[in-house]
């Protein structure tokens, strides 16, 4: 399966998994880089220290290129930037916002960036800046999303720009990534199946929970305030919605998600706690380790389009 994407990163299969606060820490990115994907430490608002500790333990698990997804309104993200050219990380994803004041200095030290976009206005903006490839993510995903479904937003982000593109949202088996490829796509990124792989190390209720998810449990709060975020049903996002109907302000708001990934995550509250994942967490039926996944994908991706000639 090789792709201008596996070229660029020097890996086996197309097949990113996506950088998640809390979920993707250096277990499942070692796990999913030694598959022959491209396994991602997301650096969320974390400290510079915790990166640097979570690559220093990835490189020993894995001697395969992995990433590390940086949010950019990190209170940290000034540091992080320079803790992955210290530690020598191949590949950056980031999200929320634009990589502008950093790109010379990853330019510098090889890294490859992507940038997670979910408009053709800043997939342009972020080409002309430099970035090597692009994440295009639909509002299927879970966690923060744009408002563009990917069966529209990829292919005008693939005629938009001439580096390559890699579909987000929705994909969970081997229809969506061969989808993706016929949209224009040259690499899929997943995130709320890696959720409930093995060696994820999300608490089991969490994980049950999108096993158990129907095509009706997802919600997005948080449309009001401008930051609208992706997770499944429960007394949090009623709550939630309740209140935003009403008009509630954002601080009233915040005070219900404050910390709740973390809750869901750790603690395993998938009640009050915040279970971010993508409408495709009705596709995902089981637990899979991180190879079974990957193995998975691109056998049943090959038996749909394999010879059609959009990847070798
Ligand atoms: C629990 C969870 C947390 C996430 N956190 C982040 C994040 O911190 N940064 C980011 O760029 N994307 C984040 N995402 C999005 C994923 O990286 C990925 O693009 C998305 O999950 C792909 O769509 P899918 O959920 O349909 O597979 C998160 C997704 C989930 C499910």
């Amino acid at each position: 399966m090789k792709t201008e994407i596996t070229k660029l990163l020097g890996i086996e299969y197309p097949i990113i998994q996506g950088g998640m606060a809390w979920v993707a820490e250096y277990h499942l990115a070692a796990a999913v880089s030694n598959a022959g994907g491209l396994g991602l430490i997301g650096a969320a608002s974390a400290p510079a220290k915790w990166v640097r500790e979570q690559i220093q333990e990835a490189k020993k698990l894995t001697d395969k290129p992995f990433g590390v997804n940086i949010m950019l309104m990190s209170p940290y993200a000034d540091d992080v930037a320079k803790v992955v050219v210290e530690e020598g990380v191949k590949v950056v994803t980031t999200g929320a916002g634009s990589p502008e004041k950093y790109m010379k200095m990853w330019k510098e030290a090889g890294v490859k960036v992507i940038p997670v976009v979910a408009s053709v206005a800043l997939a342009k903006r972020m080409e002309r800046c430099g970035a090597d490839a692009l994440v295009a993510e639909g509002t299927e995903a879970g966690g923060h999303i744009g408002e563009n479904t990917t069966m529209v937003l990829v292919p005008q982000v693939v005629d938009a720009v001439s580096i390559p593109v890699i579909a987000a949202g929705g994909i969970a088996d081997g229809r969506g990534v061969a989808a993706a490829f016929m949209l224009g796509a040259r690499g899929v990124q997943l995130g709320t199946h890696f959720v409930v792989t093995k060696e994820s190390i999300v608490h089991e209720n969490y994980k049950d929970r999108i096993i158990k998810a129907k095509d009706i449990d997802s919600r997005v709060t948080g449309r009001t305030a401008g930051h609208p975020v992706r997770a499944l049903r429960n007394e949090m996002t009623k709550k939630y919605l309740e209140l935003e109907n009403k008009g509630a302000g954002f601080e009233e708001l915040e005070q219900l998600t404050l910390g709740g990934l973390r809750k869901a995550v750790v603690e395993g509250d998938v009640k009050n706690g915040s279970v971010m994942a993508g409408q495709s967490a009705a596709m995902v039926k089981e637990k899979l380790s991180c190879k079974e996944l990957i193995e998975k994908l691109v056998r049943e991706t090959d038996t749909l389009i394999k010879g059609v000639g959009l990847y070798e």
